[in-house]
């Protein structure tokens, strides 16, 4: 089972958070199930922060972040729109806070790496929440490829898809430029998928050219600064082509992540809508493999939460997350936790794709490090 901080010799950590949405819930259920003490909230006014507190059953609202940094959080949890993300987690890092902050981690890749710098240069614990990473059927699907049970990767064939933007009446903060930032599919979920292709095959995507569509000029009034979809062409480090594609106007998907592997000798497929089970395909026979701590690769045990038979989701994969990143601030190095470094690297694909759209050519992501 995966630990708590109780079990990690932290002692009972006091969490902080920021914003009161959607995720803030998650977070904070997350970090009530790893032991935490649930010590502030602040969001985006007083009367906000009170009934986030209420809502999510957190005994002190703050007014700002000021005042929820001068408070006794180990940790600071950001939970507010992509754009808020670069100046508050600088504020909780100068504060010697640990931090747990949204995807995307900045809206530019030059905010991300002063975040992971400032972050390495403070000593703190700081985490970003690509928590597909958690689920057990992934680690199960990183482990035998890591062993070469599918022998060298030819191809990959995965997509993100939703259909919350389908209608022009959608519209949502992400859909701004102010809000949002420059990219609103592939920073929001694109970002996801990518750091999952990666840290499932331990490859690297050295190679892309991307189209980009934004089928509405106009939200909810406003004009939509950011694409509702991402075609993407991907080589690997390894070798390997693939497509990925990207949508938040795809009818009938919800959150539709996949992830599709071919290799020489195997291929893999991780459905996130249903992450008890992975496709193993062969030129005899294709199996189903279900999640069973007692059959899984070493060390891949201890992200099922609950027993065979039993399902595990989004939520558990969170609990598993935040876990995680407390036990990284009790001192543990916790295998596959997802840093700023990782932020980093989703807002150099980002700009990357960006680019590649923009002035439909190849882009060499690698050279966007100089
Ligand atoms: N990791 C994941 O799986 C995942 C899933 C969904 C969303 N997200 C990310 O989480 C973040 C929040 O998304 P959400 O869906 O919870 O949004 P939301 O709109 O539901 O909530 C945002 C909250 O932030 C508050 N807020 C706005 N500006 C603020 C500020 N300056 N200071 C403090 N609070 C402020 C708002 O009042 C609101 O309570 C986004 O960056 C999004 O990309 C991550």
């Amino acid at each position: 089972m995966t630990t708590d901080v109780t079990d990690t010799g932290v002692g009972m950590i006091r969490s902080g958070f920021l914003g009161g949405g959607f995720m803030a819930q998650v977070h904070s259920r997350a970090a009530r199930a790893a032991g935490a003490a649930m010590a502030a909230v602040a969001s985006s006014s007083p009367q906000r922060a009170e009934r986030a507190a209420q809502q999510l059953g957190i005994g002190r609202a703050v007014g700002s972040v000021e005042e929820l940094l001068a408070g006794d959080s180990d940790i600071v949890h950001i939970c507010t729109p992509n754009a808020t993300h670069a100046s508050l987690a600088l504020q909780v890092i100068a504060a010697g806070k640990h931090v747990i902050c949204e995807k995307p981690l900045a809206t530019t890749l030059v905010d991300a790496r002063a975040l992971a710098d400032a972050a390495a240069e403070r000593g703190v614990v700081a985490a970003v929440p690509f928590v597909y990473r958690y689920h057990p059927m992934v680690r199960e699907a990183r482990a035998r490829i890591a062993a070469g049970e599918i022998g060298s990767l030819l191809t990959v064939d995965c997509g993100y898809l939703q259909d919350w933007m389908l209608l022009p009446t959608d519209d949502d903060w992400r859909a701004t430029s102010a809000s949002g930032g420059p990219s609103r599919a592939f920073a929001d979920i694109g970002s996801h998928l990518c750091d999952l292709l990666e840290f499932v095959t331990g490859d690297r995507i050295v190679r892309l050219t991307a189209r980009t569509r934004r089928v509405f000029d106009e939200r909810g009034g406003h004009p939509v600064a950011n694409e509702d979809a991402v075609a993407i062409l991907v080589e690997l480090a390894s070798g390997a082509i693939g497509t990925l594609l990207i949508s938040q106007m795809a009818a009938g998907r919800k959150n539709a992540l996949t992830l599709e592997l071919h290799g020489a000798d195997a291929s893999i497929r991780f459905d996130q809508e249903r992450p008890e089970e992975l496709w193993v395909g062969g030129r005899e026979e294709n199996r189903h493999l279900f999640r069973d701590p007692s059959t899984a690769h070493e060390g891949v045990a201890r992200f099922s939460r609950v027993p065979v038979g039993h399902a595990q989701g989004y939520q558990d994969a969170f609990n598993g997350f935040v876990a995680d990143a407390y036990a990284a601030v009790a001192g543990e190095q916790p295998d596959g936790l997802p840093t700023f470094a990782d932020g980093v690297r989703a807002a150099q694909l980002t700009e990357a794709v960006l680019l590649a759209a923009r002035e439909e050519r190849w882009i060499d992501v690698g050279a966007l490090d100089t």
